[in-house]
């Protein structure tokens, strides 16, 4: 597969991205997220449930500018396989007492028809933690199927699809710092 970077462009197989949202909004973001956090939680026992492997990126910065203590746990949830559109179907798996009477926070990549959120909360409610909200870097409300409250979230964006911090194209240009969107395909 064909995968090169230019100075405004990456190209992963037939695809072509754009820069999209800069690193400094990015962080600028962040640090405004990790105010109402910590607002929010103070005096909780907060666990980060993060979701691998799309979130770790915004995952890590927020940690870095939370001052609350925390409980860090990861689960993999998979629903894309190596395609621009949701398989329909989520497999992932946890196995965490620890979210049991915490204020549980899941950290999610991108909320795209929200099928992968609302398959975690339910998971999650098995546990029965005393509050679960959720924390994801982007959503597509254009795409959104479900009814989530989502609390904290970094960017609103279109439906196109989009690479970099953390999320991927069949596995490709999760270190890229900045957010790229798809251009064209050729
Ligand atoms: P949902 O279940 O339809 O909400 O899709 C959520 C999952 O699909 C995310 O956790 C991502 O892994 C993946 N996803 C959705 N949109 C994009 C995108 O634009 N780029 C990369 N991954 C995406
Ligand atoms: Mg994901």
């Amino acid at each position: 597969m064909r995968v090169e970077y230019r100075t405004n462009e990456i190209i992963i197989g037939d695809h072509s991205f754009k820069q999209f949202i800069s690193k400094g909004k990015i962080e600028k973001r962040i640090r405004e997220l990790a105010f109402e956090i910590n607002n929010d939680y103070h005096r909780k026992e907060l666990v980060f449930l993060i979701t691998l492997k799309g979130a770790i990126f915004f995952a890590v910065d927020l940690l870095k500018k939370v001052k609350v203590p925390v409980c860090i746990e990861t689960i993999i949830a998979k629903s894309y396989g190596n395609n621009l559109e949701s398989a329909g179907k989520v497999n992932f798996f946890i196995n965490s007492e620890l979210l049991r009477n915490k204020d549980v926070l899941i950290v999610e990549d991108i909320v795209d028809t929200g099928l992968t959120i609302s398959t975690i909360i339910e998971e999650v409610k098995k546990f029965e933690p005393k509050s679960i909200e959720v924390a994801t870097f982007l959503i597509k409300p254009e795409n959104l199927k479900f009814d989530i409250k989502i609390k904290y979230f970094g960017f609103k964006i279109p439906k196109d699809f989009v690479i970099g911090y953390g999320l991927d194209y069949a596995e490709f240009g999760r270190n890229l710092t900045t957010l790229y969107i798809l251009e064209r395909t050729s």
